[in-house]
């Protein structure tokens, strides 16, 4: 594939989004195509199931229920936008992927990893991130940054237990995965955060071209 698909990954109110839109900014300047997406949604169909997966109202979802939309939200953005944006040479920037799923529904709510990844492997057709930027953030300072923000979703809405498992998750992924997964101290200005995250964005992307 000819683009380049980073994600990133991390507890809520770490600051992934804001960081995101302020890179796919300094790419665009530099000449790049790019695509800034987000998970759950990134398309019609997929913002639908975000907002039925997000709705605190749907206090009966199954977990199981929970892990195939996210799935299915994939499934669907992955061929309609990632795969032919990355086909065309664009940089795709995604806000979360798979890490997600594996970290929250595998981790936090105690699914087996194994079954999570191969539910997910089906939905991409194996469609890996080449980078993960992985926002580390402490549960105190991520609650309290949710807290900030207001209203919470139904996956915000859970305990600080839940957290800790998905906190563990992310460690555990960047621990196997250390090659892709790039940990990114989340509780800096974000100023500090952006220009680190340029620098090894453009470092990888030079390294990527010299050997293709
Ligand atoms: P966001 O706040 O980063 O847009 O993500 C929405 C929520 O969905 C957030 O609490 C993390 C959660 N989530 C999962 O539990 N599993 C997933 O696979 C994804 C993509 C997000």
């Amino acid at each position: 594939m000819k683009g380049t698909f980073i994600t990133v990954e991390g507890p809520d109110g770490a600051g992934k989004t804001t960081q995101l839109q302020l890179l796919g900014e300094v790419l665009k300047e530099k000449g790049y195509n790019v695509m800034t997406t987000r998970e759950p949604g990134g398309t019609r169909v997929g913002n639908e199931i975000r907002s039925l997966i997000l709705n605190p109202v749907f206090e009966e979802m199954t977990e199981m229920t929970e892990i195939l939309l996210y799935a299915a939200s994939r499934a669907q953005h992955v061929e309609e936008l990632i795969r032919p944006a990355l086909e065309a040479g664009t940089i795709v920037l995604c806000d979360r992927f798979v890490d997600a799923s594996l970290a929250y529904q595998g981790y936090g709510l105690g699914h087996p990893i194994d079954l999570v990844r191969q539910i997910n492997a089906s939905a991409t057709g194996g469609l890996e991130p080449d980078r993960t930027y992985l926002f580390d953030l402490t549960v105190s300072d991520s609650k309290k940054r949710m807290m900030d923000r207001g209203a919470l979703d139904r996956i915000e809405q859970r305990d600080d237990a839940f957290r800790a498992r998905v906190y563990e998750g992310f460690q555990q992924i960047a621990a196997t995965d250390s090659e892709r997964v790039q940990i990114v101290q989340a509780n800096r200005s974000i100023e500090a955060i952006h220009l680190e995250l340029v620098e090894d964005v453009m470092t990888y992307l030079k390294e990527r071209e010299r050997f293709s």
